[in-house]
């Protein structure tokens, strides 16, 4: 009888674990399948970088954008095709870029091994490696074996991706619900060390009065960059967000919305909330201290509900879900 029983349980046991730890993600994921893949992906994103160095900045914001919004399954990069609404036309969505040169990269991965690294990873990979280019720490413990999902979900990226002028407290809920805590959320916010802001994400700061928490002289620098207060909502006109390391990941972000030189509500509520502002603080303070808490969450950030196994599929072309 006991004996019958161990028979039964123990495959049943053994069954569920292998299933599941070929299921998950986990470090070097593709070591057999396709042992060069992160190297290959990095070389793409440092080759890019050469040409085009804000694509780094993009890689970085993708990962945000893809992960916050139900999972990170490359539905970010999914074109409206087919019925699918694309994630990425949303007006949360706006101003990111590169997306073509992700293509760059798909075709690497495919050449070397088709059909096997998914759109989903090269997301991961590519935040990574881009936060490194952009002198950025280097999360050593990312994990691969995303798949990616065969649908786009752009009618809840307005509820899981803040809005510029959102609260402190809605910002960091956001984050709490995929497991990033205060100083995660505060460390995070640090990519807008990087980049650039669009003049409709700015201007109700500086008309018809100029927002009291914006440093005057800087509200007159950021009035020459948007001198309409009704701008093109396409239009081209921004400001960087950091005008002394404009491109590179580092603490200055901190050091400026502490001298009221934030471009955004969010940002600048950062230091005016007596929850984040001593971590502000300390992220000014310390560079080192930012990086790894910047690694740390970015990770976390990296594993939101991945899907695995038969969840999900490898797209051929990340821009469209296979053909059946
Ligand atoms: C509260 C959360 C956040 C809000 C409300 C927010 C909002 C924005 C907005 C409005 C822009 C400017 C878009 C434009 O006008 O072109 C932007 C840019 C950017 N965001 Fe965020 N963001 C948030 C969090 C994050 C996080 C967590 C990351 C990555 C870890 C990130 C990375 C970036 C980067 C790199 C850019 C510059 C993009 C470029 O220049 O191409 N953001 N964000
Ligand atoms: C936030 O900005 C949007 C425009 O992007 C505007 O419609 C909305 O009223 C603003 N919300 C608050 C609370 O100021």
């Amino acid at each position: 009888m006991a004996s019958a029983f161990i028979f039964l349980l123990v495959p049943l046991l053994f069954q569920f674990h292998s299933g599941e730890s070929a299921a998950a993600i986990r470090r070097n994921y593709y070591s057999e399948s396709c042992p060069r893949a992160e190297e290959i992906v990095k070389e793409q994103v440092t080759a890019l970088y050469h040409e085009h160095g804000n694509t780094a900045v993009s890689w970085i914001r993708n990962l945000f954008h893809d992960c916050a919004v139900k999972s990170c399954d490359a539905s970010l990069l999914l074109e409206a095709a087919n019925g699918i609404k694309s994630e990425k036309a949303t007006s949360r969505s706006f101003g990111m870029r590169n997306f073509k040169y992700i293509e760059k990269i798909k075709a690497a991965l495919e050449k070397e091994c088709p059909n096997t690294v998914s759109c989903a990873d090269i997301v991961a990979l590519s935040a990574r490696d881009g936060a490194v280019m952009l002198g950025g720490p280097y999360v050593v413990a990312m994990k691969t074996g995303r798949k990616d999902s065969k649908q786009s979900y752009a009618a809840q990226v307005d509820s899981s991706i803040p809005n510029h002028n959102d609260t402190v407290s809605a910002v960091l809920s956001t984050f709490q619900a995929m497991g990033i805590d205060t100083q995660g959320a505060v460390a995070l916010l640090g990519a807008h060390s990087v980049g650039r802001v669009h003049c409709v994400n700015l201007v109700h700061r500086l008309y018809p009065a100029v927002d009291p928490t914006l440093d005057p002289a800087y509200a007159e620098y950021l009035k020459k960059r948007c001198p309409s207060p009704h701008p093109d909502p396409n239009g081209v006109f921004y400001s960087r967000n950091d005008l002394e390391t404009p491109m590179v990941l580092d603490n200055n972000y901190y050091k400026n919305i502490l001298k009221h030189k934030g471009l955004l509500v969010v940002d600048q509520q950062l230091v005016s909330d007596p929850e984040t502002r001593p971590f502000v603080e300390k992220m000014a303070a310390d560079n080192g201290y930012f990086h790894d808490q910047f690694a740390k969450a970015f990770l976390i950030l990296s594993e939101n509900n991945p899907l695995t196994g038969d969840q999900g599929e490898i797209r051929k072309d990340c821009r469209f879900v296979n053909k059946k």
